[in-house]
C-alpha cells in the first residue's frame, strides 16, 4: 500500500513535470527536468571552492569587477540578493554529482539558452539603464545579447575601455571598419572618437540605433554652426546630412559622398547657368566662361551650408 502510494506520487509529479515543461515552454532537456532548482546560500566561497583562479574553470575575477563588490547596493553580493546565483540561477543541485554527472547551474550564458532567456537575468537589474530601447533594437531583434559585448567575468568591463570599444564593435561591423581606413573620415581610428559618440549601443530613438531622434540632430550635436536657422537656407542641409556626407568614412574630402561638382549635380542638373563642365566652348581664346574656369562650383557657392548676408540667396557669400 505504502510503496504503491510512492510510485503513484512519483507518477503524479512527473506528470506535473511534463505538464510544466509543455506549458511553459521551457527549454529544459529532459535529464534535468528532475533536477530540484534550489538556491543555496549566499555566500561566493562555496562556488570558489572549486572555481577558484588555479581550477579548470576560474570565475574568481568576477568578485574584483563591479558586481562583486558587496558594499553597494543591489549588486549580486549584497545581502539581499543571490550571489553568483543572482546571475547563475539557483544552483543547489549543482553541488553534487547525479548518477556521475554534475547538473549545471540553471543559467550557464551559453548559445543552448536563447538570447533573450540570458538578457532577462541582466535587465532584471538593469532595466532603467539599458532595456529603454532594448526590445526590437537591431541588436536584440538579431540574437546578439549582452554578453555579445559585455565581459562579466573580466576585472574590468571590456566595454568600459574605451580605447578598445571601437575595435569590439567593429569585430562584427567589417564594413565599418573598412570605412574608418579611408582618407576622409571622423577621428574614429585614433579613438579620439568612439561608435557609441553617435550610436546607442542598446538600441536607440533615431534610424540606425543612432542617439538623437534624427540623423541631423546627431549631426548638429557636435556641428552646432551648421544648425541655423540660415536666412538664406539650402534645402538637403536643413533636411538630411547624409544627402551629401557619409558618416563612417569616404574618398572623398570632408566625408563627402561624391567630389564637386558631381555631388551638386546629382541635384542640379539644369541650372541657371550651364552646370555641364566639360563643353569646350568656354575655352579661351573662343571665349571666357567664368562658370567653367571657376571650376568647383564651391568656389563661387562657398555658403553651401546656408548663408546670412542679405544678398546670400544663391548661397555664393
Ligand atoms: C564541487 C565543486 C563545484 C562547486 C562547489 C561548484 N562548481 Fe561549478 N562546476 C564544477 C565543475 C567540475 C564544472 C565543469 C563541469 C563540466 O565540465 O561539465 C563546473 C561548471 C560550472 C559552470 C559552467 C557550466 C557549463 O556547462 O558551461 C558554471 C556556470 C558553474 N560551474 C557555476 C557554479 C556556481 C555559480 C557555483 C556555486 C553556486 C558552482 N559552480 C559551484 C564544479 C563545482
Ligand atoms: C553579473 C552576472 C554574473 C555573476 C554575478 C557571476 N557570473 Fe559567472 N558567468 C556570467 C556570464 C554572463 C558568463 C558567460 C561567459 C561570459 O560572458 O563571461 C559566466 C560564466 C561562468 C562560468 C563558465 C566559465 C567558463 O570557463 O566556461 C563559470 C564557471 C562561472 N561563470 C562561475 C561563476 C561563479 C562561481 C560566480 C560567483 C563567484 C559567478 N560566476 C558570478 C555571469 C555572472
Ligand atoms: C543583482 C543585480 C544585477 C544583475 C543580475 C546584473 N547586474 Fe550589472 N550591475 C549591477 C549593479 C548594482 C552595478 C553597479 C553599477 C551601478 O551603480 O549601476 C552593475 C554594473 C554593471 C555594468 C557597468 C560596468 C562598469 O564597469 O561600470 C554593466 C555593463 C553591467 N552591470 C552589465 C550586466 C550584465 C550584462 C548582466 C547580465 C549578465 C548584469 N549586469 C547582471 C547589478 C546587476
Ligand atoms: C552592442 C554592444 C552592447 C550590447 C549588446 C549591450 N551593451 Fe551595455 N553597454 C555597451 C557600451 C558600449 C556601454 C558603455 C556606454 C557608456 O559608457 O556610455 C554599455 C554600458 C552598459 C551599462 C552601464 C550603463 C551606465 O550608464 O553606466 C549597463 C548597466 C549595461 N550596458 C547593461 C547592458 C545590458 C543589460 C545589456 C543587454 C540587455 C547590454 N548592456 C547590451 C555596449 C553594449
Ligand atoms: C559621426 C557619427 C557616427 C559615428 C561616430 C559612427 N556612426 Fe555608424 N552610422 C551613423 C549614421 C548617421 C548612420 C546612418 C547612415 C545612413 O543612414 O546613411 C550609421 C549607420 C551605421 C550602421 C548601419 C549600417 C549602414 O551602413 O547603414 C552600422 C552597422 C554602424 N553605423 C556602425 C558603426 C560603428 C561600428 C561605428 C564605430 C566604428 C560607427 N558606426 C560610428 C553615424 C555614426
Ligand atoms: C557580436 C557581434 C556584434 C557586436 C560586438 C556589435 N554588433 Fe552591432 N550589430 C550586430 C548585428 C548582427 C546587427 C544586426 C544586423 C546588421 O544590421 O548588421 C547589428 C546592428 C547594429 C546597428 C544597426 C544597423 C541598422 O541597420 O540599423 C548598429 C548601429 C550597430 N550594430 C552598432 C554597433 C556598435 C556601436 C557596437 C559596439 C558598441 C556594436 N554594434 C557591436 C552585431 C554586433
Ligand atoms: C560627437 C561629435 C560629433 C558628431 C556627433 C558628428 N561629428 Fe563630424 N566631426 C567631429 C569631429 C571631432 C571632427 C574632426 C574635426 C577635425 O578633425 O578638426 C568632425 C569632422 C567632420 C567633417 C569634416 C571631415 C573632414 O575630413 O574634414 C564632416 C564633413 C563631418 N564631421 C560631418 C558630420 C556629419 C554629417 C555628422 C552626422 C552624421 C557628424 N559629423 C557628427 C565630431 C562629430
Ligand atoms: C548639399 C550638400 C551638403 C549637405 C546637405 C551638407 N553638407 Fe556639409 N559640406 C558640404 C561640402 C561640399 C563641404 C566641403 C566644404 C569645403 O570644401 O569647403 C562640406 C563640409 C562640411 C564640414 C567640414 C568643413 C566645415 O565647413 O566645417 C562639416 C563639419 C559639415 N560639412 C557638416 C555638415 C552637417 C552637420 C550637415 C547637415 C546639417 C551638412 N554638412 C550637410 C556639402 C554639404
Ligand atoms: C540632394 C539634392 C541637392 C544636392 C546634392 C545639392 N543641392 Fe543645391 N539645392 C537643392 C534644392 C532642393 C534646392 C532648392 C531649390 C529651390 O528652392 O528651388 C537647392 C538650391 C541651391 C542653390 C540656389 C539657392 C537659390 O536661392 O535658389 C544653390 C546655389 C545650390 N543649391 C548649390 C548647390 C551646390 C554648390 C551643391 C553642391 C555642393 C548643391 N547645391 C548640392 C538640392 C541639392
Ligand atoms: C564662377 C562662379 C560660379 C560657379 C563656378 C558656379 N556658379 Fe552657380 N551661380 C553663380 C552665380 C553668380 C549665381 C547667381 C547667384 C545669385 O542669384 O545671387 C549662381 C546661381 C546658381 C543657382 C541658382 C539658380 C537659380 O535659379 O537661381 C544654382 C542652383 C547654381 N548656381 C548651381 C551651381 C552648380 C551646381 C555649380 C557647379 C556645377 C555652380 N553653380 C557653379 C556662380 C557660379
Amino acid at each position: 500500500m505504502k510503496i504503491l502510494s510512492k510510485g503513484a506520487s512519483k507518477l503524479w509529479l512527473a506528470g506535473w513535470l511534463m505538464a510544466f515543461t509543455i506549458l511553459s515552454g521551457n527549454s529544459i532537456s529532459s535529464e534535468t527536468t528532475d533536477i530540484e532548482r534550489e538556491y543555496m546560500p549566499n555566500d561566493p566561497k562555496l562556488c570558489l571552492m572549486c572555481h577558484g583562479a588555479d581550477s579548470d574553470h576560474p570565475a574568481e575575477s568576477v568578485m574584483h569587477s563591479v558586481h562583486g563588490q558587496s558594499s553597494s547596493e543591489n549588486t549580486p553580493f549584497s545581502t539581499n540578493q543571490q550571489g553568483c546565483q543572482s546571475c547563475h540561477g539557483p544552483s543547489a543541485s549543482h553541488l553534487k554529482l547525479v548518477n556521475g554527472v554534475r547538473p549545471p547551474p540553471a543559467m550557464v550564458f551559453n548559445s543552448d539558452q536563447p538570447a533573450q532567456q540570458r538578457d532577462e537575468v541582466c535587465l532584471d537589474c538593469h532595466q532603467d539603464t539599458a532595456g529603454h530601447y532594448w526590445a526590437g533594437s537591431a541588436h536584440e531583434f538579431s540574437q546578439q545579447g549582452c554578453t555579445s559585448c559585455h565581459t562579466i567575468h573580466q576585472e574590468d568591463d571590456a566595454m568600459k575601455k574605451f580605447v578598445q570599444l571601437n575595435n569590439q564593435c567593429m569585430d562584427c561591423h567589417q564594413r565599418q571598419r573598412a570605412q574608418i581606413m579611408r582618407p576622409s573620415s571622423h577621428p574614429l581610428r585614433s579613438g579620439h572618437m568612439n561608435c557609441i559618440d553617435c550610436h546607442s549601443p542598446h538600441g536607440g530613438p533615431g534610424p540606425a540605433e543612432l542617439k538623437a531622434f534624427t540623423l541631423n540632430e546627431q549631426c548638429l550635436d557636435c556641428h552646432a554652426e551648421k544648425r541655423g536657422p540660415f536666412l538664406w537656407e539650402h534645402a538637403p542641409v536643413t533636411e538630411d546630412c547624409s544627402s551629401c556626407h557619409t558618416p563612417h568614412g569616404s574618398n572623398h574630402n570632408a566625408l563627402l559622398n561624391a567630389r564637386t561638382p558631381f555631388l551638386c549635380q546629382q541635384c542640379h542638373q539644369a541650372a541657371f547657368h550651364p552646370s555641364n563642365q566639360e563643353s569646350g566652348t568656354g575655352i579661351p581664346p573662343r571665349g571666357a566662361s567664368s562658370n567653367l574656369l571657376g571650376k568647383d562650383c564651391m568656389n563661387c557657392h562657398s555658403q553651401v551650408h546656408g548663408s546670412n548676408h542679405p544678398s546670400g540667396s544663391g548661397l555664393t557669400r
